[in-house]
C-alpha cells in the first residue's frame, strides 16, 4: 500500500465581490470523513504548538492570518508556510508535526477523523519513528 503523502489540497473559491466562500465537504475534498474539528487561536507570538504525531489524518487550513507546519513522516521532511484559507494541508496518520510562526490574529482550523482521544497520540519522537518505521 502506497503511504499517502503530505500536500495540499486546493479547496473550491467562489469568488465574489460581495466576498469569497471556500468550503469542504466529505468524499469529494477531503480523503477521509470529519468525525471532530476544533481550532487554534489567540497564540502568543513565539510560541509552538503540535510537536506530536497522531494515529489518524487530519487537515489544518490557516483560516486567519499564517503559521508555518513542519512535518516529518519519519523519512522525509516537509516545512508547508500557510497563509491562505482555500488550502488544506492534508497530514496523513502517523506523521510528526510541529507548528510555529504564528502570526497576530492567527486561527488554525482542524478537521479530524476522530473524536479527541489521548491514545491517539504519539508524544515521544523516538517512539515515532519506531511506529512509522515499522
Ligand atoms: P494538542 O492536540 O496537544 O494541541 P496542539 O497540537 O495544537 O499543540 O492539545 C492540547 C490540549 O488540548 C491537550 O491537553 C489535549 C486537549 N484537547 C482536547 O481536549 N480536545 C481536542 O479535540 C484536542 C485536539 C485537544
Amino acid at each position: 500500500m502506497i503511504k499517502p503523502t503530505p500536500q495540499l489540497l486546493h479547496l473550491p473559491k467562489i469568488e465574489d465581490e460581495r466576498g469569497n466562500l471556500s468550503f469542504l465537504e466529505n468524499e469529494n475534498q477531503i480523503p477521509f470523513k470529519i468525525k471532530r474539528v476544533y481550532w487554534v487561536y489567540d497564540v502568543p507570538g513565539g510560541e509552538i504548538r503540535g510537536s506530536h504525531a497522531k494515529k489518524i489524518p487530519e487537515i489544518i487550513i490557516a483560516l486567519s492570518g499564517s503559521f508555518d507546519v513542519f512535518l516529518s513522516d519519519g523519512k522525509q521532511e516537509f516545512v508547508f508556510h500557510l497563509n491562505r484559507s482555500y488550502y488544506g494541508l492534508f497530514i496523513p496518520a502517523l506523521t510528526w508535526r510541529t507548528v510555529n510562526n504564528f502570526s497576530t490574529n492567527a486561527l488554525a482550523l482542524v478537521v479530524s477523523e476522530a473524536s479527541y482521544d489521548a491514545n491517539h497520540y504519539i508524544r515521544d519522537y523516538d517512539q515515532f519513528l519506531n511506529q512509522s518505521n515499522a
